[in-house]
């Protein structure tokens, strides 16, 4: 099983949280959606034609292009690659991008889920991010999604925000809940540098908020998707049952996926690439068919390291009898040490050979995944 993902390099306009690589207004767009065309032709025998479960386009903003345009992208997927009989194709939108024209326009597409970015149902936060959509919008462009045939959809929220609390971080959650979108991403804030929010947050423009509140907002999204009947399957995605994300737990699961456009990576389970992130380089690049890229071989430590940073995130754990058999026994007992003081402090527990972190755990997984790894 593997994936494809494609990256759509274009926003309106940028939001002041976001590092991800894009360029602002469409110029372009007519060479880059050729380049894109060529890349998948070039790449072909990439996921040496294994079966493709999930096709994603990400961003960027993919809902800036029109459902001709992705249209023709899927026609080349299907030529060139082996795509299983139900995949699951994500489209990547912006609330106020969304129109029932469009929406009718996409259901020929071969678009059958959509994930919405939505980040907060407060004006207030929606302006201070420099988002392009209002709180009204996002109910709308939710309902009609829903109310037009895409049932399969996932909203983006941001929590830990500048001035935000536990009870407006509830309210927002219940917002949510209430307009029934069956699959969550809620992610906290995280100031990234080179973005206007870590730069407002230098000159002290911005300030951090602190950590019992941070924590008080993850508790309340663990505690109330819970009660909703979400299941929460990785740290920051939540989902009813039957929503989980096809393409989102390929990475987790370590299975190959293939990256296109500027700095799209690439996974196959030896090695990993990433293109170029530079718009004119990717391009001409990719006219004379000399792919900009680096790449990195994996060595087994490398692909240990892998494999817990991406099966400690999700409710299936890391298998200690996994790890053995692909690693030895000297990884098993590395990590099994390690865990150790996390487990006697209710961080992560142990059942069954299975490790996987506890609701406290969660909350501090970058630290305990990181001391997991294997150092050389
Ligand atoms: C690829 S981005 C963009 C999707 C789409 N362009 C949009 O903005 O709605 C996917 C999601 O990552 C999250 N995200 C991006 N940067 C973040 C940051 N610095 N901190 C927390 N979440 C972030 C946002 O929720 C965003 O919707
Ligand atoms: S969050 Fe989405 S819309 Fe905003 S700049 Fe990043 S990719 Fe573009």
């Amino acid at each position: 099983m593997a994936g494809i993902y494609i990256h759509i390099p274009f926003c309106k306009k940028k939001c002041y949280y976001c590092d991800f690589f894009t360029q602002i207004g469409l110029k372009y767009k007519e060479d880059f959606l050729r380049a894109i065309l060529l890349e998948l032709e070039q790449r072909k025998n990439y996921l040496e034609s294994e079966s493709v479960e999930s096709i994603y386009f990400g961003g960027g903003t993919p809902s800036l292009l029109s459902s001709d345009e992705i249209k023709t992208i899927l026609e080349i997927i299907y030529k060139n690659f082996n795509i299983s009989e139900y995949p699951e194709i994500t489209l990547e939108v912006n609330p106020d991008d969304i129109t029932v024209q469009y929406l009718t326009n996409l259901k020929y597409t071969g678009i059958n889920r959509i994930s919405i970015g939505i980040q907060s149902f407060f004006d207030d936060d929606l302006v201070v991010m420099n988002r392009r959509h209002t709180a009204e919008q996002a109910h709308r462009s939710v309902e009609q999604i829903l109310a037009n045939g895409f049932t399969n959809l996932s909203g983006d929220l941001i929590y830990g925000l500048p001035n935000s609390d536990p009870c407006k971080w509830s309210k927002n959650l219940e917002t949510f809940f209430d307009l029934k979108i069956p699959h969550l991403s809620a992610y906290h804030l995280s100031y990234e540098q080179n973005t206007v929010f870590s730069k407002l947050l230098k000159t002290g423009k911005l300030s951090l908020i602190d950590e019992e509140n941070s924590l008080n907002q993850f508790s309340i999204l663990c505690d109330e998707s819970r009660k909703r009947g979400y299941e929460h399957y990785e740290i920051s995605n939540f989902a009813l049952p039957g929503f989980i994300s096809l393409h989102n737990s390929a990475y987790w699961m370590q299975k190959s996926y293939l990256g296109i456009g500027p700095s799209a990576h690439s996974y196959n389970c030896v090695s990993r690439s990433w293109n170029i992130s530079d718009f004119k380089k990717y391009l001409e690049g990719i006219f004379i068919n000399q792919r900009n890229y680096q790449h990195e071989i994996l060595s087994e430590s490398d692909r240990y390291n892998e494999y817990i940073i991406t099966s400690l995130r999700t409710h299936w754990g890391v298998n200690f009898q996994t790890i053995e058999e692909n690693f030895g026994k000297m990884y098993s007992e590395l990590c099994l040490n390690k865990s150790k003081k996390y487990i006697q402090n209710g961080n992560l527990m142990l059942n069954n050979n299975i490790l996987n972190l506890t609701q406290e755990g969660k909350f501090i997984s970058d630290k305990i995944i990181e001391d997991l790894f294997y150092m050389k």
